[in-house]
């Protein structure tokens, strides 16, 4: 398994002080920096684009940012994320006509390529496009809100996911996204997963550097 990282959705984030708050997070002992897409189409709800995605690697922000697209089409939004600074790009199949070639579009502007699976979505959705992949990208809850619970049937899909990953031999990272908080990530990262989102739990935090340390700690007891 590959090093553990813990990436903040600043979905979560105070929007009017973003740059702070990243900085902040990333300062308290964060990896990456889960930057969530919405477009009120392919899931309600609309958030932020590639503008401020620039807007914080201007700001200075050098951590790898995780681009997790909840927009339908996928493609043409591509090109626009690479430009602005994204490290990785993960989408869902169901917004793509052609997830094979979504995912070489991404690698062949310079990003890592995710797939997102939904808390319905089987996992047959990435026979034969596993070996392409950078990041496979699981939901504990239903895209379009931070602040929602876990799904307890995500762990069994981690188990299975991590079965996968481990049989191809290659390093694909393996993420969860969701209701994840101090006190269940320990039985996340035991079912597989080593790339963990946390919005809610983080943010809504008084001390960065306090839930980020107990989560570290979690994952490695
Ligand atoms: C949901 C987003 C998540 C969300 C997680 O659609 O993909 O990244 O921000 O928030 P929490 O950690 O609060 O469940
Ligand atoms: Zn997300």
């Amino acid at each position: 398994t590959q090093s553990t990282v813990i990436a903040p959705s600043i979905l979560s984030a105070d929007f009017a002080r973003l740059g702070e708050e990243v900085d902040n997070v990333i300062k308290a002992g964060a990896d990456w920096v889960h930057f969530d897409v919405m477009d009120n189409h392919y899931v309600p709800n609309l958030t932020i684009g590639p503008m401020v995605c620039e807007a914080l690697r201007k700001h200075g922000v050098s951590a790898p940012i995780d681009v997790h697209l909840m927009v339908e089409p996928v493609d043409r939004i591509v090109p626009d994320f690479a430009k602005a600074g994204a490290t990785t790009i993960s989408f869902h199949p169901e917004a793509s006509a052609h997830v094979h070639r979504t995912i070489q579009l991404i690698k062949s502007h310079g990003c890592k390529a995710g797939l997102v699976l939904n808390p319905a979505t089987p996992i047959d959705v990435l026979d034969w496009v596993l070996e392409d992949l950078d990041l496979v990208l699981l939901m504990s809850v239903n895209p379009g809100f931070g602040g929602q619970s876990f799904i307890p049937s995500a762990l069994e899909k981690l188990r299975r996911v991590r079965e996968r990953i481990d049989r191809s031999g290659r390093e694909i990272r393996l993420e969860i996204d969701g209701g994840v908080k101090a006190d269940n990530i320990g039985e996340i990262a035991a079912a597989g997963a080593d790339t963990f989102v946390a919005g809610s739990a983080i943010f809504n935090a008084p001390d960065y550097a306090d839930v980020i340390g107990r989560m570290k700690a979690a994952v490695d007891a």
